[in-house]
């Protein structure tokens, strides 16, 4: 019984002084941490809110580290010697008696230590700052971790001409990366990719067109120091300053050069332990430098992916910033061997420029990076002049739409790069085969003088149609229209998958010569007619074949899209006069005549109806590679499946926002086109959210408002628009929050009771603000998809 209770004793004991040790804010002169022991491997600061000590990562590998005690993963603020992870068994932290922290692995070699020996140094303390100091008996600091940064700065903590901040190679690795941040030599903070293979500023933009010091910041200043504090107020002797979007005292902040190359201001939400962005460097992750590698493109989109121009590849798939590397040797001995150049609009490569000349013609510029053995690719851009970049290396790729000009890879003719091209999401190291997102199917011989296409449409998956014609468009306006649609019309045959071109007489066969019209349209008629493999199908006949460029629009921007919304387009066929489109067969006829006719749908269907149209452009606005604008958004271009899912057709006036070419012309149909049209604005998607809002209130009134035959007498414009505006004058008015009975006027009184107040309400609301003159305040597809899915079920 004693022997009992001595045993229990002992073991309160040694619970308290265990749990005694594990808060010790500091480590003794002569002591040493263990990284076995658990409960004694740890120094915790006064308010414990960092500790230090050994952590372990992944299953054996060990780092002397400082982190946050209350964040979730155990945020790693600072690590010794971080390239070097030490054994789970026999490792130690000692401070030794001549007075330097030293760490050793299990066969006792010195993996990091501070160089302050010979020295008073009394004891080591984890200040609450995060700061690990060691202090003399003097009290004052002879080592201090805040002079040695890895990747993030805590407040307080100085950033200076000898200290710098080095990013992670990879998330869940402490192992120094290749970015950067720090003064550079004429003092300016900057970001800084530091690869293997090259080195390159990235922040602030080295973007010519930038001024780095039209903001604010000066190279003059030569202190080079900057730091933020506790309220999130960063200040750099260059001018820099910024503020964390939650500015204020008793928020926990650090300041992170991540491993994605961004810098970021985070902010700790003590009770969930997450960390939030309260400011960021970067704001298009396709501005950092050497994320894809060399040869690589980055692209454009809110998770940025990496992808390979063609005649490339991954060099290694489970690492996209290795880049792309060729499936062929550039050799150039003599004339054996020939090369192609493969296009890629809206792509550019920073840097590396061998020539840059212009004015240019563009047989010019190929020449000049024919001739030069050394010459990768070269871009070209027509802005007002040609202007031509060879390029000696291909670093730092981009892809946007707003880029302009075009790259041209040089590839030997031998190679048939579709085979290789492939693209990647993000770090996902599974990839997906995409041939040709990006590379064009098009291709010219670099041998004789004309252009000469080549037919090479043989997709994968067919995403590349949409930039393939994108080219051939750009190309045809430039070259002449004659001879590119002559060419089309011979070799424009097979594409990919379900998308191909059609012999004239399948079309005709197919309609028994145009027998059954099932619609007109702007662009053309309509005829109904059944396939061989008994499809049945939709054609169109264009008129005007003059106007090719409505039909280079139509078959370039929805071949190939698949959305339920959006109709689905088979193929098309092109001979001398005769364009013919071919579609599936829509059931139903178009919104027009299920709304303003005594055959009118009813409530359920009409909800339906605007959720899907909202669907079907939110896929082309914001889904849909190239972010298509339809221009033309009205009931007559809405048709009904057999239950009475709405499809969005007539893509004859469609523009991809990121064609940089004018509109030159005023496209729609007046009394759904959006007040800016009128305004010499530019346009944006925000012009079908206009229409759109007419569509959607007409859906709710069922009639009329626009009230514009699409061949209307100038004069009446100003009837039809005063009609929409007094009703949105008049609703506006009417509307209210609390009673529901403004809804009646409003509504179309042929439903009588059957509909449901919320979801028109809703709609109304919608339609609305979708019809404001300031587009700003009208708002984005996304968002009006958001508000009827949440009042869907009602
Ligand atoms: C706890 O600290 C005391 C002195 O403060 C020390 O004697 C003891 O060995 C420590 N315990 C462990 C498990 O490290
Ligand atoms: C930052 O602050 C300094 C001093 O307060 C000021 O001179 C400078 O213009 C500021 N820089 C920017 C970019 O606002
Ligand atoms: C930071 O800059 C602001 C002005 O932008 C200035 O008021 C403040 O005193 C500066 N703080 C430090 C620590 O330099
Ligand atoms: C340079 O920057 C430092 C730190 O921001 C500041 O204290 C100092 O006044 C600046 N010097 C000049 C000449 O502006
Ligand atoms: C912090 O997280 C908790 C729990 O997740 C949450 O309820 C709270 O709103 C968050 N605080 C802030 C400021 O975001
Ligand atoms: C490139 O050249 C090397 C050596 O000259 C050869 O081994 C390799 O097969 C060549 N690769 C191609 C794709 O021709
Ligand atoms: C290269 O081709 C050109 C024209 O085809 C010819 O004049 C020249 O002699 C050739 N050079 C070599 C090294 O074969
Ligand atoms: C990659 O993406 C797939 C599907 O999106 C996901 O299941 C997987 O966990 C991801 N892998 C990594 C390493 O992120
Ligand atoms: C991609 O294509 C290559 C060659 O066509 C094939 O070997 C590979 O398995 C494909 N990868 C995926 C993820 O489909």
């Amino acid at each position: 019984m004693k022997m009992f209770l001595l045993l229990l004793f002992l073991c309160s004991l040694t619970r308290s002084s265990t749990s005694k040790n594990a808060t010790r804010d500091h480590l003794p002169r002569g002591s040493a941490l263990s990284v076995e022991a658990h409960d004694s491997r740890v120094i915790v600061s006064a308010d414990n809110s960092f500790t230090c000590g050994f952590y372990g990562f992944q299953t054996n590998a060990y780092w002397f580290a400082i982190w946050l005690t209350n964040s979730k993963d155990r945020t790693i603020v600072w690590a010794a010697n971080r390239n070097t992870p030490v054994n789970g068994r026999g490792s130690k932290l000692m401070f030794s008696r001549k007075g330097a922290m030293v760490l050793t692995d299990v066969g006792g070699t010195i993996v990091w230590e501070t160089n302050t020996t010979p020295t008073d140094a009394d004891r080591a303390v984890l200040l609450n700052t995060g700061n690990l100091v060691l202090k003399n008996q003097k009290d004052e600091i002879i080592w201090q971790s805040f002079d040695h940064p890895t990747d993030t700065l805590l407040p307080s903590q100085t950033l200076t001409k000898t200290k710098s901040l080095i990013s992670v190679l990879r998330k869940g690795s402490l192992e120094s990366g290749y970015f950067g941040l720090g003064f550079n030599s004429i003092n300016v903070l900057t970001l800084i990719y530091d690869g293997p293979e090259i080195s390159s500023v990235y922040w602030p933009s080295p973007d010519p067109g930038f001024n780095v010091f039209a903001f604010g910041r000066t190279s003059y200043n030569s202190s080079r120091i900057a730091a933020f504090n506790d309220l999130g107020v960063f200040n750099s002797s260059d001018g820099l300053n910024f503020t964390a979007i939650d500015m204020g005292l008793g928020i926990r902040r650090k300041l992170t050069l991540d491993s994605d190359g961004n810098l970021r201001l985070y902010s700790l939400n003590e009770s969930s332990g997450l960390w939030s962005i309260s400011w960021q460097a970067i704001s298009q992750p396709c501005n950092i430098h050497g994320i894809c590698g060399r040869n690589g493109i980055c692209i454009h989109g809110d998770k940025p992916e990496c992808s390979c121009p063609p005649g490339y590849e991954l060099s290694d798939p489970a690492d996209l910033t290795q880049g792309c590397k060729p499936t062929f040797n550039m050799t150039c001995s003599g004339n054996s061997t020939r090369f192609e150049f493969f296009p890629l609009s809206y792509t550019d490569y920073y840097g590396f420029d061998l020539h840059f000349k212009a004015p240019i013609s563009f047989d010019a510029c190929r020449d000049i990076c024919l001739a030069d053995c050394s010459c990768q690719a070269f871009s070209y851009r027509l802005s007002g002049e040609g202007v031509c970049f060879a390029k000696s290396a291909l670093f730092n790729g981009y892809h946007y739409p707003q880029i302009l000009g075009t790259i041209y890879f040089k590839v030997p003719a031998s190679i048939k790069p579709s085979e290789s091209a492939r693209i990647l999401t993000g770090s996902n190291t599974t990839c997906t085969n995409v041939t040709s997102i990006l590379g064009s199917p098009s291709m010219y011989r670099s041998t004789g003088t004309k252009l000469h296409w080549v037919y090479a449409y043989s997709f994968a998956i067919a995403i590349g149609v949409v930039e393939a014609l994108v080219i051939l468009l750009g190309c045809w306006l430039f070259f002449g229209k004659n001879q590119l649609l002559a060419n089309l019309e011979d070799g424009y045959r097979v594409m990919s998958g379900q998308f191909r071109g059609f012999s004239y007489e399948e079309p005709v066969k197919a309609t028994q010569n145009f027998k059954v019209e099932i619609g007109r349209g702007g662009s053309g008629v309509v005829y109904k007619g059944v396939l061989e493999d008994e499809r049945v199908v939709a054609v169109k006949r264009l008129g005007d074949v003059s106007e090719g460029g409505e039909l280079w629009t139509e078959v370039s921007t929805i071949g190939n899209m698949n959305h339920m919304h959006v109709v689905r387009m088979w193929g098309f066929c092109s001979q001398k006069q005769s364009k013919l489109l071919v579609y599936e067969y829509v059931e139903n006829l178009s919104l027009d005549k299920r709304l303003f006719s005594s055959n009118f749908l009813q409530w359920k269907e009409r909800f339906q109806v605007a959720i899907g149209i909202a669907k079907g452009l939110a896929y082309l606005h914001h889904e849909w590679l190239e972010w298509v604008i339809h221009c033309d958004v009205k009931p007559e271009n809405i048709l009904l499946d057999g239950v009475f899912q709405p499809k969005i057709a007539d893509f004859g006036l469609a523009k991809l926002s990121g064609q940089n070419s004018k509109v030159t012309r005023m496209r729609g149909t007046r009394g759904y086109m959006a007040p800016e049209w009128a305004h010499n604005l530019p346009i944006t998607a925000k012009v079908d959210v206009y229409s759109y809002g007419v569509v959607v209130l007409e859906i709710v009134k069922g009639v009329r408002l626009s009230n514009a035959s699409t061949q209307g007498p100038e004069e009446e414009e100003e009837e039809e628009e005063s009609e929409l505006m007094r009703f949105v004058k008049v609703t506006k008015k009417i509307i209210t929050k609390e009673d529901e009975s403004w809804i009646e006027e409003v509504i179309d009184p042929r439903l009588g009771e059957l509909f449901s107040r919320k979801q028109a309400a809703k709609l109304i609301e919608i339609g609305l603000s979708c019809v404001e003159e300031d587009r700003n305040k009208r708002p984005t597809m996304d968002s009006v998809v958001q508000v009827l899915i949440d009042c869907e079920s009602e």
